[in-house]
């Protein structure tokens, strides 16, 4: 059940594989050896030291395991739920594998798997996050974009008066349309692109009427997007019908209020794959918020990873920060009090859907493995059915695409689904769009002269896979089951 075309590795010399193998991993290793020295440094009783400088020791013998590209042993049983799912992975695929023979997408994969052993084997700080600083400062740094984004969304969105069915629909649409660019510009590189977007382009798209947008919309290079929007139109049509999403057991996982009283409620299911926190993740939400609001959604399922991933993955504590901190907080201070107010307003709503079932948060152990989504199916049967059961399922980011597309070597002109393998082709596979902006190697999906586009950005644009400033939107339909 393997794609035809080779997966990167590390080996590959000039390749961004082995340039994260060899430079990016250890490079993060050693801030976030930094960033537990700090904590060291904050620690009165000497019985926590002691395991904390365990846990330091550990970090700087894998740092070294890196820079010698060591060969990959099994994880040690620690209590986590996934320990078995990436020990047989490595028995099957990867033993005698070092980090830079092995796959570029497991091997990288596995280095944050080892990373959260170094602390889950100690006895006070398990779920020490050595990223939790960096993650928090990103978002407040983003100030700008924060508060542009609060400002127009405080208040839920409403039709002005008089204005004909098919004049609100085409609002909706160019509502929808602006969000979704929101949504997937969010996940540039170190979100510094939708920063700059942000100040002068949500400002420009508010006074010129989508002319900034039409401008980045060209650099959405397999671009899916009026598909994405007749799907949540159809979605919401299914008002009033009991959704079919929702059954007994979902209730119970999402511990919600009043769940049974959104089984009427209009609009379907939809999932979000989740990858950044903080900034990406706030405008996850403001997205998710919209598709309530306009019915085009009666919940929004999110998913999360149980330990700290590939720097900035959202945790269980990432989400709850984040909601926290907008109700609670005062992590901006040179902003006015009616913009305060309105972060405040817009966290209380989104508590309020949590509270009501309509947003439900989940981590299931699939989400970091060194898997590629092609084996979801098969390694993670019960996660599969449940993703089944959603109307639309949205992966963000880049690493949500390398693994949908087993990060190998396909042509440009590939289509989506030949690339997501099962997650297109297997019975009960759901509807799947992957938002991502390009950061690494596997570009698919841009059409039938999709070789030839790449060709010629290889030629004229170099990093142009790297740089954050290309982009999919990309939509399988599924096998309905
Ligand atoms: O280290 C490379 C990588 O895995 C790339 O996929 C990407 O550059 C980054 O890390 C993660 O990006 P994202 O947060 O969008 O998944
Ligand atoms: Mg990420």
């Amino acid at each position: 059940n393997n794609p035809p075309w080779p997966a990167f590795r590390g080996y590959h010399t000039y390749s961004f594989a082995n340039a994260t193998m060899g430079h990016r991993l250890p490079t993060i290793l050693g801030k976030a050896i930094d960033d537990v020295i700090a904590t060291l440094n904050d620690q009165s009783e000497e019985d926590k030291i002691i395991d904390l400088v365990q846990c330091i020791e550990r970090m700087e013998y894998l740092k070294g395991e890196l820079e010698r590209s060591a060969k990959l042993r099994p994880v040690v049983d620690d209590g986590e739920a996934d320990v078995a799912l990436w020990n047989k992975e490595i028995a099957k695929y990867f033993l005698g594998k070092d980090f830079m023979n092995a796959t570029w997408l497991f091997a990288e994969a596995y280095k944050y798997r080892r990373l959260r052993e170094c602390f889950s084997v100690s006895k006070y700080w398990r779920n020490y996050d050595v990223f939790f600083r960096q993650k928090c400062d990103t978002f407040s740094r983003s100030t700008d974009a924060v508060f542009e984004l609060s400002m127009r969304f405080v208040e839920p969105f409403k039709h002005a008066p008089n204005l004909t069915d098919n004049e609100q629909l085409e609002k909706e649409r160019l509502m929808f349309m602006e969000l979704t660019q929101i949504c997937l510009w969010g996940n540039s590189t170190d979100l510094s692109l939708l920063i700059n977007m942000t100040e002068e382009q949500i400002k420009s798209l508010q006074s010129t009427g989508g002319e900034a947008l039409a401008e980045t919309e060209k650099n959405i290079l397999g671009n899916h997007m009026h598909r994405l929007w007749e799907i949540v139109k159809d979605l919401r049509e299914k008002k009033g019908q009991p959704n079919a999403v929702f059954d007994d057991e979902e209730i119970a996982v999402s511990g919600a209020v009043n769940a049974k009283d959104h089984m009427k409620a209009p609009g379907g299911r939809v999932d979000f794959i989740l990858d950044n926190a903080g900034f990406e993740l706030y405008c996850d939400c403001v997205y998710a918020d919209f598709l309530i609001q306009s019915g085009f959604a009666s919940q929004v399922r999110f998913h999360g990873k149980r330990y700290p991933w590939f720097v900035s993955d959202v945790t269980k504590k990432d989400w709850e920060w984040l909601l926290n901190i907008m109700v609670y907080g005062q992590l901006f201070s040179k902003v006015s009090e009616e913009e305060k107010e309105s972060l405040k307003r817009l966290g209380r709503r989104w508590k309020q859907y949590e509270k009501e079932g309509k947003w439900v948060y989940e981590q299931h152990p699939f989400w970091c493995t060194g898997y590629t989504y092609w084996d979801l199916h098969s390694e993670a049967p019960d996660l599969f059915l449940h993703l089944s059961r959603s109307d639309l399922v949205i992966f963000k980011g880049d690493l949500n695409h390398r693994k949908l597309t087993y990060d190998c070597a396909a042509p440009a002109s590939t289509t989506f689904e030949d690339s997501i393998g099962p997650m297109a082709s297997a019975a009960g596979a759901p509807r799947v769009c992957s938002m991502r902006t390009i950061k690494s190697d596997v570009v698919v999906g841009l059409g039938e002269n999709g070789d030839e586009i790449a060709e010629k950005l290889n030629k004229d644009e170099e990093g142009w896979k790297i740089s954050g400033k290309y982009a999919v939107v990309l939509v399988s339909e599924g096998r309905p089951g």
